[in-house]
């Protein structure tokens, strides 16, 4: 083997590692992925028939007010000015989210001033101020009051946790976003908008560089394979971003991860829905929201077919070993488990856990950039320039 570092996941934060140790510190770089391309769940396609760009594991929108990170993926692309605005279909009217003046002048019928708005919501959540919330119903009465928690939120966080709301803890919810002004834009950082030749060329481009050789389609642990666990930790640095618990094989127990189905609809229109995401809060509606991937890019316009669009519906369920891992459960019992695989980590020599799969945790994308240049600076340049 002549690599000085071996990466185990071609997602953001392996790509990021990768890029920075090939060009600060020289290293040759072997970079591994189990499944046929680079990206992790940033990865996008073009959709030959619609021109659309689906981005293959769910919508990806980029935002940040990190100076550094902006910097950083500023080398590798440029972004589209797009503004992310989300739309919700509820009682078979659409609404605008997140929840804000014109949603619930629209849902009062009424002309209520921000001063107006906010004195009403204080009274509805009031229905049950003092008492102990029992479930996430209770919870989301008293955050903002019960018309719109039924409408917004009850039911559509019972469809992503497949679980009567009745029968979810209080706790999964800390707050729920209301604003009492006009604006609707769904992110509040200071940079936003969308790779400008989609997901897969910006990722390429930070890996374009002869020192850095990708193999995919490879399982770690397969051992038929060179570049394996058994064959390589210890002599050689490994950065690991696969799941924690399949690293030391599951041996205190699995991590519990929510995952997404999505199911593919293609209208013989240009337009379907106006928008590129429409929630569906209702509960006889089974998916939770619709992605259009053109409206992501109408500066494609041209490109795109005017005749066709393709929409993703999502459904959320629990994951199983062999569903895509999306969001961590996160219970006190899955924090618990995590911080004894933590302890083994110590156990692992010259191998560095990262990435949203190894560290069991929700990243968006800047963040776990910005995590990995910090795993980077701290941990791994010290390990290659010895
Ligand atoms: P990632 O999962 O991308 O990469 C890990 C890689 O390791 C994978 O490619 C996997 O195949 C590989 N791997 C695992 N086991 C392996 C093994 N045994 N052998 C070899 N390879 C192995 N963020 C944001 O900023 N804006 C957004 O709008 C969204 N939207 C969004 C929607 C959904 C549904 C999800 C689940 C996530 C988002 N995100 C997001 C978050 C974003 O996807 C996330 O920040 C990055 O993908 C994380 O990059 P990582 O490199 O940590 O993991």
């Amino acid at each position: 083997m002549n690599a000085d570092l071996v990466v185990v996941g071609a997602g953001l934060f392996g790509l990021t590692v990768a890029q920075q140790a090939a060009e600060r510190a020289g290293a040759r770089v072997e970079i591994i992925d189990i499944r046929p391309h680079i990206g992790g769940n940033a990865y996008s396609r073009m959709d030959e028939e619609t021109g659309a760009e689906i981005h293959q594991y769910g919508a990806h929108l980029f935002h940040t007010s990190n100076e550094r990170v902006w910097e950083y993926v500023n080398r590798f692309t440029s972004f589209t000015d797009y503004v992310h605005r989300v739309y919700s279909t509820h009682a078979g009217e659409v609404f605008p989210l997140p929840v804000n003046l014109g949603t619930i002048n629209q849902f009062f019928r009424a002309h209520y001033t921000p001063k107006e708005a906010q004195a009403l919501i204080a009274e509805q959540a009031g229905e049950l101020a003092g008492v102990e919330a029992k479930n996430l119903n209770d919870k989301g009465i008293q955050l903002v009051g019960r018309p719109l928690y039924e409408a917004f939120f009850k039911y559509y966080t019972g469809k992503q946790w497949q679980t009567d709301p009745a029968d979810l803890p209080a706790s999964i919810i800390n707050r729920l976003p209301v604003r009492f002004n006009y604006d609707n834009r769904y992110f509040k950082d200071k940079y936003e908008g969308l790779p400008t030749d989609g997901y897969t060329a910006w990722m390429e481009r930070m890996i374009d560089d002869p020192k850095i050789h990708v193999t995919l389609g490879v399982d770690f642990f397969d051992e038929s394979q060179p570049l394996n666990k058994a064959a390589i930790v210890g002599k050689v640095p490994v950065i690991y971003t696969g799941p924690v618990d399949r690293y030391f094989d599951y041996a205190l127990g699995e991590l519990k991860w929510r995952t997404v189905d999505f199911e593919e609809v293609r209208y013989e229109e240009g337009d379907h829905y106006g928008c590129p995401v429409m929630n569906y809060p209702d509960a006889d509606v089974p998916y939770t929201r619709a992605i259009e991937f053109k409206n992501f890019n109408p500066e494609r316009r041209e490109q795109q077919n005017p005749d066709k669009t393709v929409v993703w519906r999502e459904y959320s369920r629990s994951a199983g070993r062999d569903d895509e891992p999306y969001y961590p459960v996160n219970t006190q019992g899955d924090r618990d488990l995590y911080q004894q695989y933590k302890q083994l980590e110590a156990e692992e020599p010259g191998v560095i856990f990262g990435g949203r799969l190894g560290t069991y945790a929700y990243y968006d994308m800047h963040q776990v950039i910005n995590s990995a240049l910090t795993a980077y600076d701290k941990r791994i340049h010290p390990l290659l320039a010895k």
